[in-house]
């Protein structure tokens, strides 16, 4: 890694620029089945036995549900102008479609309303990957009905906030959900078929899309983008089978949702895999809806992956090969640390043209923390993030529109299949008693965003 050339610090970035945390329903609320909330998918996933580390469930994780004003507080405290949460479509629509909870409505008002008070701007996502388990039962985003019950949830939500609420991110990466949920059956709804997952992607595909114009045409100047999860892809040599199993792998890691998105359909390049996912959807019917003309594009980086050649994987015939194994940095997840490929994969995205603007959306790692003395001294966090804000300056430096950066997450929450192991916070959360505590890596933050550093 060579050294930054740029140092970041807050007025960088100039002074219209997004400061936020990134949050999510499932990870934060907890209150599962309060006040009439229908149970997602992850409720029920969590029951599996083996599924998520330590048998831990989201029922309560953040109790964020009870404590959103201090949360929001703190958020504010730290220095952040901006709050990213997710909605709990089961929250809202307990079973998915038909009747609205008024409790879940009046829930989502009351937080919206204390973000604007507090001078918080909300940033919305729509998915961010706990579908309501009535839907799961009818097939979930392998189902073909998927779309209108989608399209139905997100024209209800953005005529019912649409007024005070002007920044929506449709999905939260839809790789995750899609690969995770329905062919590696790591995620819920744990399903392990090539169908589904062929199934699952193309609706999400459709969804980003129609989400979009139907916030487009429902909200008066709405900000509206959709988030991916990006990461650099490194051939572990240079040979050539390692060379084409890294390209394999960037098409689905890095190319398969947004390609469509910006009207250059599926991408395909000799990939057997996409060439039948192609044909199992039809795609080249859908090019046209497929596209949406977003405002920005929400990248979500946290490593870049190795990759080499590997028979033995179906499919895609590629492995990583682990940041432990070449022993270099990483953190408490296993992923490598590496600056540079968050500079190099913006950079790779901005150059696809025809996106207006780019927001970090999410970015962060987990450690191991230690309270010691009531005090958690995250030096690895701080710096994680440090080096990563320099190398964003830089992209920016060199032409990158970039509007925002959201650090993920404001307190340790349900860290899906590791359960409450691993934890991303600046807050520190003991699940025992629900008392918060600002790591280090959170005051630094409040004094890189009130300027006190120089
Ligand atoms: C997800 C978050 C998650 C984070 C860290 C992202 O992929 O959007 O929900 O907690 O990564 O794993």
């Amino acid at each position: 890694m060579h050294k930054a050339q740029y140092t970041a610090n807050a007025a960088s970035f100039g002074k219209d620029f997004w400061w936020g945390v990134a949050t999510a329903a499932a990870q934060n609320e907890g209150a599962h089945t309060a006040d009439g909330r229908g149970l997602s998918i992850w409720d029920v996933f969590a029951r599996r036995q083996g599924k998520i580390k330590g048998g831990a469930k989201p029922y309560d994780a953040c109790h964020f549900y009870y404590r959103y004003k201090e949360d929001l507080m703190l958020a504010k405290a730290l220095g952040f102008n901006t709050f990213r949460l997710s909605f709990s479509w089961s929250r809202l629509f307990p079973m998915g479609k038909g009747k609205p909870n008024k409790a879940g409505l009046a829930f989502y008002h009351q937080v919206i309303d204390e973000c604007l008070k507090l001078g918080l701007v909300p940033f919305v996502t729509l998915y961010h990957w706990d579908l309501p388990q009535a839907l799961e039962k009818e097939g979930g985003w392998a189902a073909f009905h998927i779309n209108e019950w989608f399209n139905h949830y997100v024209r209800f939500c953005a005529k019912e906030y649409g007024s005070k609420v002007k920044h929506w991110i449709v999905l939260n990466e839809p790789f995750g959900f899609t690969s995770l949920g329905y062919l590696l059956g790591r995620h819920a709804p744990g399903k392990k078929s090539l169908p589904a997952f062929f199934s699952a992607v193309h609706h999400a595909v459709l969804a980003q899309a129609d989400g979009g114009n139907i916030l487009r045409t429902e909200v008066h100047k709405g900000h509206i983008g959709t988030s991916f999860s990006c990461s650099a892809i490194v051939p572990y040599t240079q040979k050539p089978e390692d060379v084409a199993a890294a390209n394999r792998a960037d098409i689905l890691f890095n190319r398969l949702f947004i390609e469509p998105l910006l009207g250059k359909g599926y991408p395909k390049d000799n990939f057997p895999l996409l060439e039948k996912l192609e044909i199992h959807n039809q795609a080249w019917k859908y090019e046209k809806r497929m596209q949406c003309k977003m405002d920005f594009i929400g990248l979500q980086n946290y490593f870049p992956l190795t990759i080499r050649h590997n028979a033995f994987i179906p499919l895609v015939q590629a492995s990583e090969v682990k940041a432990i194994t070449r022993k270099v940095p990483h953190t408490a997840m296993g992923w490598e640390i590496n600056p540079d490929s968050f500079h190099h994969i913006i950079k790779r995205f901005w150059k696809y043209g025809g996106i207006k603007e780019i927001i970090i959306t999410e970015n962060g790692a987990a450690f191991k923390d230690k309270v010691e003395h009531g005090v958690i001294n995250d030096t690895a966090r701080t710096a994680y993030f440090s080096d990563h804000l320099d190398a964003l300056l830089r992209a920016r430096h060199e032409g990158v529109k970039i509007s925002g950066y959201m650090a993920w997450t404001l307190m340790d929450n349900f860290e899906w299949a590791e359960g409450y192991a691993a934890r991303f916070g600046l807050v520190h959360v003991d699940f025992k008693t629900q008392l918060r505590t600002i790591k280090n890596s959170g005051y630094w933050w409040r004094d890189f965003l009130t300027e006190k550093q120089v």
